[in-house]
């Protein structure tokens, strides 16, 4: 299993590029499915994600090709199978969207239960009662999901999600692309990447409207057809950019980002001391590394990221003073990697739903774990920040969803490298 040596103690300086956003490009390559002609999409980032993803689309008979770095044509036009391959599927989280893909485009799915990380339990049942709503005919197990059209057939509906769910509400955007008459998802997500779905799937000819808002309204087309389309920047790898210069103290300019999808980002690492200074596609931090505590909760956009829940909480470990963070979107991630924080010095109080972190003078090296992908980013920061060698093992979790980490951050000036056991 691969690994990252970090040196920390280095200051950042310079300037980072972000990569496409993975979240975006998890949803929009399979919703390639539903277009009978080529999609060409490009700033899709080079993630073990995507990779998985572009394998399962070629194995169920689309044309997959990559013609220059960073961008993917798909030609679904093909016969498709309908049931892709398991194995794969369970070997990450989004593939649940091609039940959306399938559902919508030929009315059927047989898909295993999909895999990635598991930093909380992550029920789909927002997903099968929308696509219930849709008019399918739902099998649910424990091992796989298959739909197919009940007696009445696939008709748009009125779906209120339970919950806030990303997922939910992609996977319903998608299947209703292609299901007549109109769709109207209530208590929808407002991600980024929704919106971002939603103009790609417009570009290929869908009728969406509203996404962004708790409101999104999609009427069925009988067909989408190709066309050209590029992926926002990644909100969650440039806040992690970052929070490790605020932590590590520097002045980088990060680069090719939505400073307006960072607000919810920027505006606690300024409370905690950091110098953010907003271009049109840049933003430049500059930190002394001498933070001050603040409080945090997660919440669904535009509320602070839980996927910056464990960066954030590297910067408080180095913070002056009690910081609070709450977690209200999944529970259970701190056990993700506080463990892993404390045994490199840091003091953190878990109680319930709620860390408290009292900021310490230094974070020392030590060899640590990254369970998930972004507790392995915060690892990665912590090291940076840290007196000594850190080890952080299991990086294949990081790979996930971090295009060149190692990289990107040596051109920051930091001492981190990759090592194969
Ligand atoms: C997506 C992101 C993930 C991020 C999360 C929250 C992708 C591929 N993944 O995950 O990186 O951490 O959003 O921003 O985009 N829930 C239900 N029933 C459902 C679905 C969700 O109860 O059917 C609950 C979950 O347990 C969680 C909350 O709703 O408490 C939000 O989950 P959701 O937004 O669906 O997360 P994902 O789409 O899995």
């Amino acid at each position: 299993m691969a690994k990252y040596e970090i040196h920390g103690g280095t200051p950042l300086s310079g300037t980072v590029t972000i990569s496409g956003a993975k979240n975006a490009a998890v949803a929009i390559l399979p919703a390639a499915l539903l277009v009978k002609g080529t999609c060409r999409i490009e700033n899709v980032p080079d993630i073990s994600d995507v990779r998985i993803l572009l394998d399962i689309l070629e194995g169920v008979g689309a044309k997959v090709s990559r013609p220059e770095p960073g961008v993917v044509e798909i030609d679904s036009s093909g016969p498709i199978n309908t049931s892709p391959d398991e194995h794969l599927v369970k070997q990450m989280r989004a593939s649940y969207y091609l039940m959306g893909a399938l559902l919508g485009r030929f009315g059927k799915a047989h898909v295993a239960l999909p895999g990635g990380c598991n930093f909380a339990s992550r029920p789909i049942d927002q997903h099968i009662k929308g696509f219930e709503m849709l008019g399918a005919d739902v099998i649910y197990t424990d091992a796989y999901v298959d739909l197919k059209p009940s007696e009445f057939g696939l008709q748009g509906n009125r779906i209120n999600l339970d919950v806030v769910s990303v997922g939910a509400t992609i996977n319903i955007m998608i299947a209703a692309s292609l299901i007549p008459g109109q769709t109207i998802i209530g208590n929808a997500a407002k991600e980024p990447h929704i919106v971002d779905l939603a103009n790609f799937l417009n570009t290929m000819g869908a009728r969406i409207y509203g996404a962004g808002t708790d409101t999104v309204k999609i009427r069925g087309v009988n067909a989408l057809k190709g066309g050209t389309y590029a992926i926002i920047p990644d909100q969650i790898e440039a806040g992690t950019y970052l929070a490790a210069v605020a932590a590590t103290g520097g002045n980088v300019l990060v680069q090719n980002v939505i400073p307006k999808h960072m607000e919810c980002i920027t505006t606690k690492l300024q409370e905690m001391g950091a110098r953010i200074i907003n271009y049109d596609d840049s933003i430049r931090i500059q930190s002394n590394g001498h933070l001050r505590y603040t409080t945090v909760k997660t919440r669904p956009y535009p509320g602070f990221p839980t996927d910056m829940q464990a960066q954030i909480c590297v910067c408080m470990s180095r913070a002056a003073g009690f910081s609070r963070l709450t977690e209200s979107v999944y529970e259970t991630r701190f056990f993700g990697y506080c463990t892993e924080l404390q045994s490199m010095g840091a003091n953190i109080q878990i109680n319930g739903k709620t860390a408290t972190v009292i900021g310490v003078e230094k974070l020392y090296g030590a060899t640590v774990e990254a369970h998930d992908l972004r507790a392995g980013a915060a690892l990665v920061i912590a090291g940076l920040v840290a007196e000594g060698t850190t080890i952080v093992e299991n990086v294949h979790f990081i790979e996930r969803g971090y295009e060149n980490l190692v990289d990107k951050f040596t051109g920051l000036g930091a001492s981190i490298r990759r090592l194969e056991d």
